[in-house]
């Protein structure tokens, strides 16, 4: 397999994805990893990109025994810069920075070995750059593969060594031949590619038993997306009825979801699920709060209290069960405690939350990340951390979950909370619930669903004069969202035919109380983000 050693470039984890998709197993470790405390020998190694300048103090650096493993290397944007600062090359920062498309001459030097890289590249390839620092002078033993007018070096190889640098980021999907590089790395490396996603579940399944050891439960929060409810499945898998999913009404689910899942998960995974409803206390603690972060954090806390309580009750239920098993003298199997909480984490929600001292500056702190307790009692466990949502799909169809559930929309931990732009009342609620319905059952119908990444309503705080049945209203604003992606990094708009929505906007006006207008949300991620908070 493939080591990628990470130096915390936004991108890093495309580059396990690129991997993956290319049927090849990786695993990604921070760049202070020790190639001599490695227990297994990598195949190849790959250095990600950094926000770091290579001349930066407290810049990372990688062990040089990477250079000595005598597998492939190759370097990618910092990743470049760290083959050169190991091998006597020079780097300088840029005058101009370096954002965006870019088109790279590729060079043959007619040395097949370092002709390899490119191969079966045409002549010249659209890339994506992104980049302050450049190469100024080779290192020793190298040469240049590819070059733009901007930067001389885009690429370079070591003329006897299996060691090449990119300047340019192959790992993104702006790079459209990003692909084909990897695959011709891959091929260097000599990898076989016999990875897929049923390799994923025999991998995670030994790793999650392994992990919570033979007696201790999991308790696992469920919403009803399709994260949890993958990873519910992946659990129940693994331990069987030592997990047990718990559905938190928090007051801000959708119309009629906390029904839906129970019937969900009880009819179509076989999962143990016991729904509270907390919302009181949620709705409590959110009274006259109207920053976005606090919400989620105020949902993420009290979501672990609750959970925490939950995990206790359940526990001490346990044990009276085992107390009188003993006490009729009949066989049983006993159970250990509730140490560890499972989410449904995907890779996308990682990247956004976290603001070490580096690369993603915090965009939002999504709950089932950020929002977490220090002093938590439960273990967290996230098996899909790595992955990106079309391929949790993928793993739930695998793992026998229906399609329609497999192909729900997302819907965030925070829920209609950061769908309502002022303070969260049950009134609120109500009204977003109500618009939130028609819109979907619309979009259902019109069989725009699945055509869609995800769609909701959201309450405005504003209000707006309007008429309606010879009198004057001064009522909400509705704003429809409807986003289309891949990865939920980037997205843009869905653009519904008209007759569709003047019909949804008649229903929306004339069946919610409370609301008199309805607008379309027509932004892209950047600049918007998907939720308005
Ligand atoms: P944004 O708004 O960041 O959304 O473009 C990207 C995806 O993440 C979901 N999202 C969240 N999910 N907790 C979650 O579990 C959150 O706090 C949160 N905020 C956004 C959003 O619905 C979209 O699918």
């Amino acid at each position: 397999s493939i080591l990628i050693l990470d130096f915390g470039s936004q991108y890093s984890h495309l580059i396990t994805r690129r991997c993956r998709e290319l049927n090849v197993y990786c695993e990604m470790l921070p760049c202070t990893q020790k190639i001599s405390e490695l227990d297994w020998k990598p195949s190849g190694i790959i250095l990600s990109g950094s926000p770091y300048s290579v001349y930066d103090e407290g810049a990372p650096r990688v062990d040089p025994a990477v250079f000595e493993a005598g597998v492939p290397v190759l370097g990618i944007c910092y990743g470049l810069q760290e083959i050169a600062w190991n091998h006597g090359g020079k780097v300088d920062p840029h005058d101009r920075r370096e954002y965006g498309k870019a088109v790279i001459d590729v060079v043959k030097t007619g040395n097949t070995r370092m002709d390899r890289l490119f191969k079966d590249e045409p002549s010249q390839v659209p890339v994506w750059m992104s980049h302050g620092d450049q190469l100024s002078k080779l290192p020793d033993n190298f040469k240049v593969i590819a070059r733009t007018p901007t930067a001389p070096f885009a690429a370079i190889a070591h003329e006897t060594k299996d060691i090449f640098g990119v300047q340019f980021h192959a790992e993104v999907t702006h790079s459209p031949r990003g692909k084909e590089l990897f695959s011709a790395f891959i091929d260097i490396c000599g990898v076989r590619r016999d990875w897929n996603m049923g390799t994923f579940i025999e991998k995670e399944v030994a790793r999650i038993r392994e992990f919570v050891g033979p007696t201790a439960r999991v308790l696992g929060a469920i919403s009803g997306g399709v994260d949890s409810s993958v990873a519910a499945k992946l659990m129940h898998q693994a331990i069987g009825d030592r997990f047990h999913a718990v559905m938190v009404d928090n007051g801000v689910l959708r119309a009629g979801e906390a029904k839906q899942v129970d019937e969900m998960l009880n009819k179509h995974l076989g999962v143990n699920v016991t729904i509270v409803d907390a919302s009181d206390l949620f709705l409590s603690r959110l009274e006259g709060v109207e920053d976005p972060e606090q919400k989620r954090k105020i949902i993420g806390n009290t979501f672990i209290n609750v959970f925490e309580a939950e995990a206790a009750k359940l526990e001490k239920q346990a044990e009276e069960e085992e107390a009188e098993a003993k006490g009729s003298g009949s066989q049983h199997e006993p159970k250990g405690k509730y140490e560890f909480l499972l989410q449904g984490t995907l890779y996308p929600d990682v990247i956004e939350s976290i603001s070490f001292k580096g690369p993603s500056a915090t965009i939002k702190t999504h709950h089932n990340v950020g929002g977490l307790l220090a002093d938590m009692k439960l273990k967290l466990i996230e098996p899909l951390r790595e992955l990106f949502k079309d391929e949790v799909r993928e793993l739930g169809k695998l793992l026998g979950i229906p399609a329609h559930l497999v192909g729900r929309h997302p819907f965030p931990g925070p829920g209609l909370a950061i769908r309502i732009l002022g303070p969260v009342t049950r009134s609120q609620v109500a009204i977003l619930q109500a618009a939130d319905s028609i819109y979907i059952e619309e979009i259902r119908k019109g069989g725009f669903y699945d055509q869609i990444s995800q769609a909701f309503a959201v309450l405005l705080p504003v209000r707006a004069v309007g008429v309606q049945g010879d009198k004057r209203t001064y009522d909400q604003v509705i704003a429809l969202r409807a986003a289309q992606t891949t990865d939920f990094m980037t997205a843009t708009w869905f653009n519904f035919p008209h007759d569709f929505l003047s019909n949804l906007s008649n229903r929306i006006t004339n069946e919610v109380t409370g609301i008199n207008r309805v607008v379309m949300d027509i932004s892209s991620k950047p600049p918007a983000t998907i939720e308005w908070l």
